[in-house]
């Protein structure tokens, strides 16, 4: 059994194991090197040789736990025909949303349009860099694609005044979502992804008064889901403050955590496994201050099962040499 697994269906808390979100990005420059090439970045999602490739490259220099399918949370608007495109400096920009053409398309027409993310995810499955390893697959939350989708680009701090004022659109979308996100698991897990990751990344823009319906419900029913195929989940509520009620009523088997709460109370208050929560920030300071931010995690979840992660992804000015270290700070702890 690979080590994540260990932790999660045995609570194992004698080993630690370690992947990092956005593992495969743009702080390497092998990455780098590639997406100068290609310039269309879902072109490059949807290039199973080349996506299954930047999967695998932190692999081939950091000892980590789990290969990420390197993807996005938008391929799955972009497979219900929404447009989707990403800008340089600017992050994704999404076309309008016509709700009867997305109404009109079914699992066939889907599957075809992201069929090469499910190849790329049997390609590292069985490569052999994988060998006692996780392959990770993921999907955005409804909330989080909802806001996307409506939004049309990265709401940054909040939403616009106007957001919730379509609820039939709103709620069709959601119904929408739930039905292809759990496509999308599926054929995650049928090419080889064994944990699936949900990440709810603006979960935090939520009132308290608006997290059953849009956020815990919604997801639910997708963790009910993917722990129906027999496959842990993991969930990133990002920026919710109260992670404790989140885990009693969506019940994920891992809980990833910001870096913006606070370790200690996690770990007094929440009994499931844990995951993540250190600030990419501090992989921008220096091997001191990076180790001692290591340690007070792997001290405060010493004997907790958890699985080292960052509070968010990883950040593009990252030094590799900084992740190679806290691979191996990780490792030795
Ligand atoms: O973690 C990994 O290594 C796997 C790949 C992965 C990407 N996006 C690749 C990517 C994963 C898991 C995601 C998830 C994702 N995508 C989320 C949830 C996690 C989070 O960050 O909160 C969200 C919100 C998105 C949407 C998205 N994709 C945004 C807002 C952006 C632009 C911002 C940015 O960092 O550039 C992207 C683009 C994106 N997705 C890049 C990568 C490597 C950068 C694209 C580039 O090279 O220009």
């Amino acid at each position: 059994m690979s080590s994540i697994k260990e932790v999660i269906v045995n609570k194992k808390t004698n080993i630690k194991p370690v992947w990092i979100m956005r593992q495969a990005g743009r702080y390497l420059p092998e990455f780098r090197e590639i997406r100068k090439k290609n310039p269309d970045f879902i072109k490059l999602c949807l290039n199973q040789n080349l996506s299954s490739e930047i999967t695998l490259q932190p692999l081939k220099r950091f000892n980590l736990d789990a290969a990420i399918i390197f993807s996005d949370i938008l391929m799955v608007p972009y497979g219900l025909n929404q447009k989707v495109e990403f800008k340089k400096n600017f992050g994704p920009q999404l076309g309008e949303i016509n709700l009867d053409k997305i109404s009109e398309i079914d699992e066939i027409d889907f599957v075809k349009k992201v069929y090469p993310v499910y190849k790329a995810i049997s390609l590292v499955s069985n490569d052999q860099i994988l060998k006692n390893k996780s392959t990770i697959g993921f999907i955005g939350a409804p909330w989080t694609l909802l806001v996307y989708m409506i939004n049309k680009q990265s709401p940054k701090i909040k939403l616009k005044n106007d957001f919730f004022k379509d609820d039939f659109l709103i709620n069709r979308i959601l119904v929408i979502l739930e039905k292809f996100l759990k496509v999308h698991i599926k054929n995650q897990i049928d090419n080889g992804a064994q944990v699936i990751q949900i990440f709810d990344s603006w979960a935090g823009l939520l009132e308290e008064k608006d997290l059953p319906n849009f956020s815990y419900i919604p997801t639910l029913n997708l963790v009910n889901f993917v722990k129906s195929l027999d496959v842990p989940v993991i969930c990133f509520p990002r920026g919710i403050k109260d992670y404790k009620s989140y885990c009693d009523i969506v019940k994920p088997n891992v809980i990833c955590i910001d870096y913006e709460i606070d370790p200690k109370k996690i770990q007094k208050e929440i009994d499931i496994p844990v995951q993540g929560g250190m600030d990419p920030k501090v992989l921008l300071s220096d091997k001191e201050t990076l180790k001692k931010e290591i340690k007070k995690y792997l001290d405060i979840f010493k004997d907790h099962p958890y699985i080292f992660n960052l509070g968010h992804g990883v950040l593009p000015e990252t030094d590799p040499n900084m992740m190679d270290y806290l691979v191996k700070t990780v490792k030795d702890f």
